[in-house]
């Protein structure tokens, strides 16, 4: 047998419990609001941040910087003289934010359920195409599985991100309090909720224990695990409210860059 016949004699999908074929279910909830509307915002959230971070500037000249503030999309700001026009340097950075929400177990539920109906809900029929899907066992979407260091990555323009909340308080070395600092710290402390409730953060830090109270050093990851369980509890807000700030901070650096809005701020 060759391969490729290989490939597509898998195993069917267990059949579990749900009922069989597309949106059938025994559920009396209105289990379909939740996936339509995640998966709504998420293309949403993710369309402008890609339009932003990678074609707006190129194609329109739109400034990501102002008066102090740096649109988090270009953080840490990379922007070699090799690079060409055309390219964002955004695109330098941007791989890293994003590659990390997009394997993100959360919204692989969310966009999984939106996008492929895979399955369309918990206890809800997926269509019968699925019975042989691969998915995370095969391209692209085995590239899921690369979540954990996406996860290393994104501490890196987090790092940055807090740097230039605080850069922010002192544009040109004069101490300012201006609404995009507020927002800037709002925008870093909600990022660094979703970073250190992820997962494989908590897996990390004591997933792999067999006995938590041997000795001092597992006590101490017991400890730490319990912690992150507690936000990793919350993951789903953090993701949201994370990327709705993100968003909400860009938006302001451009509007304030284009000249539309200004900065409420008190100078010192
Ligand atoms: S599981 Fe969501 S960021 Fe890791």
């Amino acid at each position: 047998m060759t391969d490729s016949a290989a490939a597509i004699q898998l195993p069917p999908k267990p059949r579990g419990t749900a009922r069989q074929g597309l949106g059938a279910t025994n559920r009396r909830d209105e289990w379909a609001v939740a996936p339509v509307v995640q998966g709504l915002l998420f293309t949403l959230l993710a369309g402008y941040l890609f339009v932003s971070g990678v074609l707006v500037t190129p194609l329109f000249g739109t400034p990501y910087e102002v008066d102090g503030y740096l649109s988090p999309l270009f953080s840490p700001l990379i922007r070699p003289d090799w690079l060409p026009g055309w390219v964002s340097p955004g695109l330098l950075i941007l791989w890293i934010p994003l590659g990390f929400r997009a394997t993100c177990y959360y919204y692989r539920k969310a966009y999984y359920r939106f996008y492929f109906a895979d399955p369309p809900g918990c206890a809800v029929g997926e269509p019968t195409i699925h019975r042989r899907f691969r998915m995370e066992t095969a391209f692209p979407f085995i590239l899921q599985n690369f979540h954990r260091y996406f996860l290393y990555l994104a501490f890196i323009p987090l790092f940055f991100l807090w740097v230039d909340a605080f850069a922010s308080l002192f544009p040109e070395g004069r101490p300012r309090i201006g609404a995009g600092s507020v927002l800037f710290f709002v925008n870093v402390t909600l990022l660094t909720g979703f970073s250190i409730s992820c997962n494989s953060l908590r897996h990390l830090a004591g997933g792999r224990l067999d006995c938590f109270s041997c000795t001092r050093r597992t006590r101490v990851q017991y400890s730490l695990w319990q912690r992150l369980t507690t936000l990793n509890g919350h993951h789903m807000a953090w993701a949201w409210v994370s990327f709705i700030s993100v968003t909400l901070a860009d938006v302001y650096v451009r509007l304030l860059a284009l000249g539309l809005i200004v900065d409420p701020a008190i100078r010192l």
